[in-house]
């Protein structure tokens, strides 16, 4: 059976343009609450492929989507290499051993050995992939190499990045040696997800706009893409989408075999489409917040649509979901996304 969502990855013509959420298993909905509370915590509910499978469903039944998200973390990838992560309440991951020099670095398990650790996250896809209806598509996905590098130094979020700057200005040897190690391992883990049963991939580039335009290709793109051919040559029919957060100086340089663009919320879409939208399909870019107001929900998704029509195009947010969002305001957006594009 055709999937509409993966269709439109690779620009075929669909009955109308179907949209998905960033963090749509998440927060906002009870029921998530629920079942996180069930399994004592954040990390447990990851580590649990029948709960991880239950909560990436939820959002196609309660709010309609037309695709669903791998419910997973992108940190499991450093937590599984041997690094010690912990989610702290209300402070967000954490990691008790930053990667400090080479040394540091070497203890870490690398490729094939550290991508067979996540076997959980194959169980779950395995076990979503029984449970979810035939014309519905799964989104796997990984964080880029400099995002999750970023957690891998500063051993936290940050908001100034300096460690992992001075490691980029004063010893780009190290940071490079990074870069390279977690994308032999994000390779083969996509893979493994390919062959679980995903049909796209997604790679969040979320700390994109950490790094100054003319080094984003050097520390982040190019390992992005060196993941993306990595994956075409093997699986040219899983759809990829690449989402930089917050590079609108970097559109005119973008390159590589991929399918689909995440313009985040910070970038015009009408801009993406004029640097890229011949080239690429593009998905996005509603600013989350519109979401606390339905008439600005629906004012939103109809700029957007003035602007993409109705090819093309994958309706989302420029970023994900906050926890505080009314799950009735989450199904206004996307019902209206269904409706105002239906052929
Ligand atoms: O999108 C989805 O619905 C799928 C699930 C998903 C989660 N994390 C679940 C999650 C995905 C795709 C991610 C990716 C992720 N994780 C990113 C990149 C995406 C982005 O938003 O830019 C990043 C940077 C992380 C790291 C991470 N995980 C942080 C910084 C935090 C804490 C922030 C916060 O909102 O509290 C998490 C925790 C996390 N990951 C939660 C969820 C649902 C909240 C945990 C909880 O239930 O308390």
């Amino acid at each position: 059976m055709n999937k509409i969502f993966v269709d439109a990855c690779f620009g075929k013509e669909t009955p109308y343009t179907p949209v998905w959420m960033m963090r749509q298993a998440g927060r906002y909905l009870p029921e998530y609450m629920a079942v996180r509370a069930e399994a004592g915590n954040f990390l447990n509910l990851c580590h649990n492929p029948a709960k991880s499978a239950e909560v990436t469903i939820q959002p196609l039944d309660i709010v309609g989507v037309d695709a669903a998200i791998l419910f997973s973390d992108i940190l499991v990838i450093p937590d599984e290499m041997g690094m010690d992560l912990d989610f702290i309440k209300g402070e967000g991951p954490k990691f008790s051993d930053p990667i400090e020099n080479e040394a540091d670095l070497d203890r870490l398990i690398g490729g094939e050995e550290a991508a067979e650790k996540l076997t959980y996250v194959y169980d779950a896809i395995k076990l979503i992939r029984d449970q979810l209806a035939d014309d519905k598509a799964l989104i796997g996905f990984t964080g880029a190499p400099w995002t999750l590098a970023t957690y891998m130094i500063e051993g936290q979020g940050t908001k100034t990045y300096n460690i992992c700057k001075k490691m980029m200005y004063s010893n780009p040897e190290l940071l490079h040696k990074i870069l390279a190690k977690v994308t032999q391992v994000v390779k083969i883990y996509m893979e493994k997800q390919i062959e679980a049963g995903i049909d796209v991939v997604q790679i969040f580039d979320s700390w994109a706009s950490a790094i100054e335009p003319s080094k984003y290709d050097e520390f982040s793109w190019k390992y992005m893409v060196e993941i993306a051919d990595y994956l075409k040559e093997k699986y040219p029919n899983i759809p990829i989408i690449m989402f930089p957060k917050g590079v609108p100086a970097f559109l005119d340089k973008v390159y590589g075999n991929f399918d689909v663009f995440g313009v985040d919320w910070g970038t015009p879409i009408e801009l993406a489409k004029e640097k890229l939208g011949d080239k690429y399909v593009l998905q996005g870019n509603m600013e989350p917040c519109r979401l606390y107001d339905k008439k600005e929900t629906t004012a939103s998704i109809e700029e957007i649509q003035k602007i993409m029509g109705t090819s093309r195009h994958i309706f989302n947010l420029g970023h994900g979901i906050l926890p505080d969002i009314p799950v009735e305001n989450a199904k206004h957006f996307v019902s209206e996304c269904q409706r105002v594009s239906k052929k």
